[in-house]
């Protein structure tokens, strides 16, 4: 299994914050925000991760991971995203890194309580399609929203105004090698990116995406609040912990 980490993107919402550095690189209580994806991927048992950056810092995540090892990795490799066209366009430059094999992508702004092993074990069981990771939150209209039939996601809204519900989908996603078939026939959406939640659809669309709930806390860290409560969120609790605790 594949690891993947998306930490390309502008950081706008940080500015002054990102006016020097990229946002991944920002502190989350006692850890820069970008060991906290990778320590999820590695606490999975992933051993190798793609990184995927951009923006003027680009050379700064080399000097702070250098070639994984400090994490227990046995490769991580690096690649560059010009401008900010998105979290699908972003997947879509892992195509050679994947090589045909099965993936565990996780946003660079995402921090989890959880340990995800359970999930990416249920993925493998699953043997094709596509996996999200679902929490429920008091602000969807902030996230990818799923709306569900019983135990079956019918669809995905991107930051609806009225959300069907309060189902996030998180940024924790596990898909087979076709996500590079669907992301090559993405369209921009209104906000001129090629969408994550668009690529969900098409999986849903054809009947392979499955999901599950985290248990433990999630937030992203993305905005002044948000990165706020990640802050707080790491210093009180406990990362890690197995979801049938
Ligand atoms: O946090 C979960 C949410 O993340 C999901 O619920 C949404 O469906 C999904 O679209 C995304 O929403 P955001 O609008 O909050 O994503 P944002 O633009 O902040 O990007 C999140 C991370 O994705 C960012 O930290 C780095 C990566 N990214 C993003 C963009 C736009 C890239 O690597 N490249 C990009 O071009």
């Amino acid at each position: 299994m594949r690891g993947i980490v998306l930490a390309g993107g502008l950081g706008s919402r940080l500015l002054p914050l990102t006016a020097i550095t990229n946002k991944h690189l920002l502190p989350v209580y006692d850890k820069p925000m970008i060991y906290y994806p990778i320590e999820t991927l590695v606490r999975a048992g992933v051993k190798d991760i793609l990184l995927v950056t951009g923006g003027n810092y680009a050379g700064d995540f080399l000097r702070l991971l250098g070639n994984g090892k400090a994490f227990g990795l046995s490769h991580i490799d690096y690649v560059y995203q010009e401008g900010e066209g998105g979290i699908a366009e972003a997947l879509g430059l892992a195509r050679y890194y994947a090589e045909g094999e099965r993936m565990v992508v996780v946003l660079g702004d995402n921090i989890i309580e959880d340990d995800i092993t359970p999930f990416v074990e249920a993925f493998r069981a699953q043997g094709e399609g596509a996996r999200i990771l679902l929490k429920e939150v008091e602000d969807p209209e902030r996230f990818g929203v799923a709306e569900l039939d019983g135990d079956r996601v019918v669809a995905i809204e991107e930051k609806p105004k009225v959300p069907k519900s309060n189902h996030a989908v998180t940024g924790v996603y596990m898909y087979d090698a076709n996500v590079f078939d669907i992301i090559s026939t993405l369209k921009p959406s209104s906000r001129g990116e090629l969408e994550i939640t668009d690529v969900n659809n098409a999986y849903i669309r054809r009947g392979t995406m499955r999901f599950d709930y985290l248990k433990g806390w999630w937030t992203d860290a993305g905005t002044f609040e948000s990165l706020y409560r990640a802050n707080r969120l790491v210093a009180e609790g406990t990362l890690g912990k197995s979801p049938s605790a």
